[in-house]
């Protein structure tokens, strides 16, 4: 089983020794948005969201404990939960990775030193979107939390250690453990030596009595305590949401990569044992850690707003009345009638890291209308991604033979088909796009020995549809050009 906790949703899904689905539930949380750039969880909710699913998946495949082998979690990443070890209460609302609160003092600590100050050990740029910063801010501004940091009452953790915590039994003696992948998203962790590192720790005042210990991502840790919810069950494998989805699509050798659609895009290009540092905006992550094994590294272009910018014109301008809507919207038209769509909804991520970065709709003429709007807003998740190929090549001066995709916008045939277009090479869509729980749930099945290795996964992997280029070069890089035009329009917005 797989419990996957992210940004929208918290999912249960139930595996075969196969890989295929056998059942699943599904439960969204309210996403708080107290001001412009703040956003918020409610970690009981999560927390309660994860006990039903879990529930619900099983009751519906009609199992018993007994007959799971093992579970794994996967989570958004980085998204910061500081909760009391004796009440198993959070003192604070989750801070959510696309927050941007803390840009303040990012731009402090960046004015001494850089924003790649920290980057040689962490392999991260300074930038909102990590934990340290939102653990700061909540160990600063809620009353007393501080002195209980210290005393060694609170505990902080990424939602995975969050919901192993809960499901090792919370505080009648929950285990308060990480994996490396999560660790490595926390701007705290040394990416080489695989601890917390004590400089970083002492930069932004956060006692390491708080932290999670960091273990491989693939080993049992404990088994569920929670009475009456799947009790018994060896919890085994902790995995990054991106870092799951990469396993999931069974890419775990060097020069192997995939693109995941969610909220954001997450795309990682495997480097095996090596710690590739990159020159052009990508970040060098932990991919994975099984037992006994060294860890293997990846380097990652991140995202910021894809698929929630789907939602966003359903939620915010209401030109569709459900996310699936945008693809026949957008199909009603030919091209993008000349509108260029920069989601810069939390400034820019990989491979600009520009803070300053502000959404912008350019190109806009009385001609163009809704459906163009649409169309416009889909093109910026496949021109988003090209900017990341693009730094890829540059980093590892080796163009990329195809791509495999997963995650729920890559059933959208329209946007797969321009994606290809826009990289001028294959994309390729696996039979499972729920990539992200199955990586999770493969983590944990090698674990307690559902499978012998991690050939015995690949062999799992089939192939649903290839996407081939079939635009122009010409037109392909017209369109490009028009793209970084418009990225150049949303920048330098924030005074
Ligand atoms: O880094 C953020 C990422 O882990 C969130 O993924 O799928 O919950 O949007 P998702």
């Amino acid at each position: 089983m797989a419990v996957d906790q992210g940004t929208t949703s918290t999912r249960a899904i139930v595996f075969d020794a196969h890989g295929r689905i056998v059942s699943s539930a599904q439960r969204e949380h309210s996403q708080i948005l107290p001001r412009a750039g703040w956003v918020e969880h409610d970690a009981m909710e999560i927390w309660t969201n994860t006990e039903w699913v879990v529930s619900a998946a099983m009751s519906q495949a009609k199992l018993g404990a007994g007959a799971i082998a093992g579970l794994g979690v996967t989570n958004q990443r980085e998204t910061a939960i500081v909760w009391d070890r004796r009440t198993g209460r959070p003192i604070h609302h989750a801070i959510v990775w696309q927050d941007t609160r803390t840009q303040p003092r990012i731009d402090e600590l960046a004015a001494d030193g850089g924003s790649d100050r920290f980057a040689e050990v962490t392999g991260l740029p300074l930038a909102t979107y990590f934990s340290a910063s939102k653990i700061a801010w909540i160990l600063e501004h809620v009353a007393g939390a501080r002195q209980a940091a210290e005393a060694g009452d609170l505990l902080f953790g990424t939602p995975d250690s969050w919901v192993v915590w809960n499901l090792t039994g919370g505080s009648r003696g929950g285990m308060h453990i990480t994996d490396v992948t999560n660790a490595s998203r926390t701007l705290l962790m040394d990416l080489r030596k695989l601890e917390w590192s004590d400089d970083l720790l002492a930069v932004w005042g956060i006692p390491k009595k708080m932290m999670p210990e960091i273990r491989s991502s693939s080993e049992v840790y404990g088994h569920v305590q929670v009475p009456g919810v799947a009790r018994g069950i060896p919890v085994a494998g902790i995995l990054g949401d991106q870092q799951a989805a990469t396993f999931g699509q069974a890419a775990f050798e060097a020069g192997e990569s995939k693109n995941t659609y969610g909220t954001g895009n997450f795309l990682l290009v495997g480097t095996g044992t090596e710690v590739v540092r990159s020159q052009h905006g990508l970040l060098t992550t932990l991919a994975y850690q099984c037992e006994g094994e060294p860890a293997r590294y990846a380097l990652e272009g991140s995202i910021a707003v894809t698929g929630s910018l789907v939602q966003w014109l359903r939620d915010n301008l209401g030109i569709i009345q459900e996310s699936r809507d945008v693809e026949r919207l957008a199909a009603s038209v030919d091209d993008n009638g000349g509108a260029y769509f920069v989601p810069a909804f939390s400034g820019l991520f990989a491979p600009y890291w520009r803070p300053d970065a502000r959404g912008a709709l350019v190109g806009l003429t009385r001609y163009v209308n809704k459906a163009h709007i649409a169309r416009a807003a889909l093109e910026s998740t496949a021109f988003q991604t090209r900017d990341v190929v693009e730094a890829v090549v540059a980093d590892t001066g080796r163009s990329l033979a195809e791509i495999r995709v997963d995650g729920g916008m890559t059933r959208n045939d329209t946007l797969m088909q321009f994606q290809a277009d826009i990289l001028g090479f294959p994309v390729v869509r696996p039979k499972v796009v729920e990539t992200t729980a199955l990586g999770a749930a493969y983590a944990a099945g090698l674990a307690t020995g559902v499978w012998g290795s991690r050939d015995d996964l690949r062999a799992h992997w089939q192939e649903d549809r290839r996407f081939e280029s079939v635009m122009g070069e010409d037109e392909r890089e017209r369109r490009y050009r028009q793209w970084k035009k418009a990225v150049s329009k949303s920048m330098d917005w924030v005074d």
